[in-house]
């Protein structure tokens, strides 16, 4: 009994489970002094043997428990030493997830087409090669007219062809009317090509957004008031605009509309009453003014400078940017 006392002191010293494992072989090991008793017992006399068998289980079972106890103590010691090595801030602010995000020519657009949806307009496209007849005839645009010449327009080969990418989102207005009768209100918004030198504020490529309302009765006010609402969402406050009379072969009468900054006025968009002439192309009645207008179609068109508005809204002063790809300038929005 004073032997178990002893051993088992020397099992609570052991300080990590190597130790311990040292001192477990040194009595159960194969040539360890409890397995050697277990061992021998069989050699010794019966009287003998049965006084201390018994002794023997009790001391084997005991140091065995004892073992096993220190081995448990040993291993969450150990595992809890692991863990203050491992130490974490849970104050410290959470890592960033680093995700892209859309264009701000994109969100622009997406926040116009909602603008313009929550006024009845329904949004809709068009290629970006156009033929001559789409771009120009039927927008009035007369064969000596200037915007037909090389240097505008991209025009693509075979010349013979007679396809060019779009110089505006106006051919939209004749494929539309083409396929759909009035009374509606639509939007095109989409991409545009010019062929001249790009600055600070002109690219070869940038967007327009074209809108068009036909109806019975639809004049000059209609439109201020559906632009002037535009404006006051898109910029979340009241605005003022201005229409400047101006000159576009599709429109009569045709005018700019400009927005007061704070720099003076600026040049947002073109507009004005539908042509008769285009009516005509695509097979509409235009109305007869002399006539009071009652029959036939009246309606308004404008084109608005997409990149222009964001310039405008997030405050850039290249339009460059805008296509350049550097993720120094997208990051910002
Ligand atoms: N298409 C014209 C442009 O590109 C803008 C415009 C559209 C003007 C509709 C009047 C009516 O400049």
């Amino acid at each position: 009994m004073e032997d178990i006392a002893k051993i088992k002191q020397e099992i609570d010293r052991a300080e990590n489970l190597e130790e311990l494992d040292r001192i477990r072989r040194k009595y159960f090991g194969k040539k360890g002094s409890i397995s050697f008793a277990l061992r021998t017992l069989g050699t010794l006399k019966e009287e003998e043997r049965r006084k201390q068998a018994p002794a023997l289980q009790i001391l084997k079972r005991e140091i065995e428990e004892a073992v096993k106890q220190r081995s448990k103590n040993l291993a969450a010691k150990e595992a809890d030493a692991n863990l203050s090595g491992e130490w974490v801030d849970v104050s410290a602010p959470g890592r960033k997830v680093r995700s892209g995000h859309l264009h701000p020519l994109t969100r622009l657009q997406e926040k116009v087409n909602g603008v313009f949806s929550s006024l009845g307009f329904e949004v809709v496209e068009g290629p970006e090669i156009e033929t001559e007849w789409y771009n120009f005839d039927a927008l009035n645009i007369p064969k000596d007219h200037p915007a037909r010449d090389m240097w505008d327009t991209f025009w693509l080969k075979p010349e013979s062809e007679k396809l060019l990418l779009r110089t505006h989102t106006s051919p939209v207005q004749i494929r539309y009317m083409e396929t759909h009768q009035p009374p509606f209100r639509i939007i095109a918004p989409g991409r545009v090509f010019r062929h001249e030198a790009s600055d600070a504020s002109h690219d070869i490529q940038f967007y327009q957004l074209e809108g068009l309302m036909v109806d019975k009765d639809i004049s000059v006010a209609n439109f201020k008031a559906v632009i002037n609402e535009f404006f006051k969402a898109l910029f979340e406050k009241d605005v003022k605009i201005r229409l400047r009379p101006s000159y576009f072969p599709f429109v009569e009468p045709g005018f700019e509309i400009d927005m007061k900054s704070a720099s003076g006025w600026l040049e947002m968009m073109g507009a004005g009453m539908v042509h008769p002439n285009v009516f005509q192309a695509v097979g509409y009645n235009p109305a007869n003014l002399a006539l009071s207008g009652a029959e036939g179609w009246q309606g308004f068109a404008f084109g608005i400078g997409l990149d222009r508005i964001a310039m405008m809204k997030y405050k850039i002063d290249d339009i460059r940017l805008f296509y350049g790809g550097d993720v120094r300038f997208l990051k910002q929005f």
